[in-house]
């Protein structure tokens, strides 16, 4: 295989969750790029937000997406957001997009404090203005919410 999976979608869809699944029964090597980045600086997400600022995190973002090269790759929710970015995406690999509505994500992430553009910013203006990137860059859609795991995992192994 010479291209990559690229997993991509609003945080809370699953990227990181479904790519372990299918990198372990496939038998291909999986990265979540989020935690690339945070071994790489030594640092939690939040923390490279709250030192560093989004601006500085981006840059690591497109670093380590142009570095990758495994076949099966969970981006963050936030990859999109440089045209840079989508065009690296769209001539390196297939990219397959986790849908899931913003009332479902508010459910999944009630809890959670990893992510400092949730907790903190404007969650529904992101997810509204991030929703047509993701759409038109993507090569194949699920609705996470209409299958379970299994199905979705079956669905891109096919696709693979
Ligand atoms: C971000 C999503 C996060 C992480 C960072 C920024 C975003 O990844 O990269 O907090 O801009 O949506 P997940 O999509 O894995 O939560």
């Amino acid at each position: 295989m010479t291209k990559s999976i690229y997993l991509i979608g609003f945080m809370g869809s699953g990227k990181t969750t479904i790519g372990k699944k299918i990198s372990r029964e496939l038998q291909l090597d999986f990265a979540d790029m989020d935690e690339v980045i945070e071994k790489r600086l030594n640092k939690s997400i939040p923390m490279i937000f709250k030192d560093k600022g989004e601006a500085y995190f981006r840059i690591q973002e497109t670093v380590v997406l142009k570095q990758l090269k495994v076949p099966i790759i969970a981006t963050g929710g936030g990859i999109i957001e440089r045209s840079e970015n989508r065009i690296f995406m769209k001539e390196n690999g297939i990219i397959i997009y986790l849908r899931t509505s913003f009332t479902e994500i508010q459910n999944r992430l009630k809890d959670d404090n990893e992510r400092p553009l949730w907790v903190n910013g404007d969650s529904k203006k992101l997810y509204k203005k991030r929703i047509p990137l993701y759409e038109n860059i993507a090569d194949f859609t699920i609705d996470t919410e209409k299958y379970r795991k299994e199905e979705i995992i079956k669905k891109i192994k096919g696709i693979i």
